[in-house]
């Protein structure tokens, strides 16, 4: 079972030597074929090829589960956005009101210090007007109408009465509130650079389970990444266990998505009147090409499909759950909410009936102390990295990463729980398993935006087939 989670890096190396060793009669690479050539195929740990995916996610799931996603129960998510970053200080204010630093005004500096100082001001105003930017763009929208709070209140009612042992930890808290996801849409926020690269760092280098004999930096961002080092990377991976490197191709995977959307909605073009948010192809081939990024670019996004296939999994797993006549998608009109319920279990056994499922089959459920022990350890490294969320100085950034780790936590949980959910009772309490709505509305929304970002790698794909 070991052999077939290596990473392909022999293989994808072999690959790339055949498409450039032929020299004068080969055509010209498309600047398609520079992001996708080693994305074809079967994906390194499963039957699996990524056109099958393609083809089952972009006509028959996706439209779907946009349709379910819009509904009053999944676009409502209940969140905490002001809980302190626990692990440092200095985080920046982007993003807050109260981020802007006023600069002096020229003539309130003496002449003897203006020359130094008038370099100075310019960089102080240009982070203001940074900071300003990254505020309106990441400024989250908490309207909700009077109706809807009601509502609110009566979900909450509904879900306190069920049983509830796996709370998530910071939604009873008074600053939790309820974010319309719909009208704050993950996009491009202007939240990059030293900032954002520092959350992703930490992720990687903290809670990846890097092994304390490995110095170099875990992070695949990390700068001068000469070739021999990155040998020692991904031979270190593969000398890990195979649920320890699935651990980090899942965080890689997660990272590539939110990479493709907002490629995908970037800020285009910003005036008075309107602000127009598109595909930005240069963007998506830094982060993607597989020769700008030397060989990391088709990495990320086979991670990105093996994250696809992990949530699909989990989702086809959990289906006995959401089959038992006791659960509602709980808004408070009933019509409405059986319409839902229908929808969700089309969409379930459409997922169910998906020929190439992922096999974890002795990847979660080893021996069962060792199986124990990697779920508690995946837990805490889980509730670590969506306590670094708390961090991240865009409250909308903050938003979909905590939304996304929490789906993907989920998932997991799923995975783990396998024999539980198979165990459960057909009607009645379920103690042994169970999902509130915060982990079922994280769960489907998370799967929603990596199946969103499957699409939209067709899309690029369109795009960059004209370019050369
Ligand atoms: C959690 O993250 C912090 C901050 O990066 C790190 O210092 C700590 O070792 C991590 N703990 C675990 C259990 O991963
Ligand atoms: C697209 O992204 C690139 C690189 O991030 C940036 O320099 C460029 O201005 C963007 N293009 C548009 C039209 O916004």
């Amino acid at each position: 079972m070991g052999r077939r989670w290596v990473f392909l890096i022999g293989l994808v190396g072999a690959v790339w030597l055949l498409g450039s060793g032929h020299g004068g009669q080969q055509p010209p690479v498309t600047a398609a074929q520079r992001c996708f050539c080693q994305v074809s195929g079967y994906l390194d740990d499963c039957t699996c090829d990524v056109e099958t995916i393609d083809r089952f996610n972009n006509y028959r799931l996706f439209p779907r589960l946009q349709k379910l996603l819009e509904s009053d129960y999944f676009r409502y998510y209940k969140v905490n956005l002001k809980r302190p970053c626990p692990f440092w200080n200095d985080i920046s204010q982007c993003g807050r009101r109260d981020c802007a630093v006023r600069p002096c005004q020229s003539d309130e500096v003496p002449d003897g210090i203006k020359s130094a100082s008038y370099k100075y001001s310019e960089v102080a105003n240009n982070l203001i007007e940074e900071c300003e930017q990254a505020e309106r763009l990441g400024a989250v929208d908490e309207s909700l109408s009077e109706e809807t709070q009601k509502a609110v209140l009566q979900w909450t009612k509904h879900d306190d009465s069920s049983d509830n042992f796996c709370e998530a930890d910071d939604i009873q808290s008074p600053d939790a509130e309820y974010v319309d996801l719909l009208l704050n849409p993950e996009r491009y926020t202007g939240y990059k650079g030293p900032d954002a690269w520092k959350i992703w760092n930490v992720i990687y280098e903290e809670n990846c389970f890097k092994p304390q004999t490995i110095k170099r930096p875990l992070s695949p961002l990390a700068s001068g990444q000469g070739k021999s080092e990155e040998n020692t990377f991904y031979s270190w991976l593969e000398g890990l266990c195979v649920e320890k490197r699935a651990f980090y191709r899942l965080i890689s995977g997660l990272h590539a998505s939110i990479n493709v959307h907002l490629s995908a909605r970037y800020l285009l073009q910003e005036t008075w009147l309107e602000k127009k948010w598109g595909h930005n192809i240069t963007e998506f081939q830094q982060r993607f090409d597989g020769i700008l990024t030397e060989g990391e670019g088709p990495r990320r996004l086979k991670n990105l499909y093996f994250l696809y296939l992990i949530e699909l999994r989990a989702l086809s797993k959990v289906v006995p759950f959401f089959e038992r006549p006791d659960f509602q998608l709980f808004t408070g009109n009933k019509v409405h909410d059986a319409e839902k319920k229908m929808l969700l279990l089309e969409i379930l056994h459409e997922i169910k009936s998906f020929p190439l499922h992922f096999d974890e089959n002795s990847f979660f459920a080893g021996d069962k102390k060792e199986a124990n022990k990697l779920k508690e350890d995946f837990r805490l490294h889980f509730r670590n990295i969506s306590r670094i969320m708390d961090c991240v100085g865009c409250f909308k950034c903050r938003l979909w990463g905590k939304l996304q780790i929490q789906g993907l936590g989920t998932a997991l949980k799923i995975l783990f729980s396998e024999k539980l959910i198979a165990n459960m009772p057909e009607s009645g309490p379920s103690y042994e398993f169970h999902l509130t709505r915060q982990e079922i509305v994280s769960l489907f929304n998370a799967f929603g935006r990596i199946s969103t970002s499957v699409k939209e790698l067709e899309n690029f794909r369109n795009l960059l087939q004209n370019i050369h």
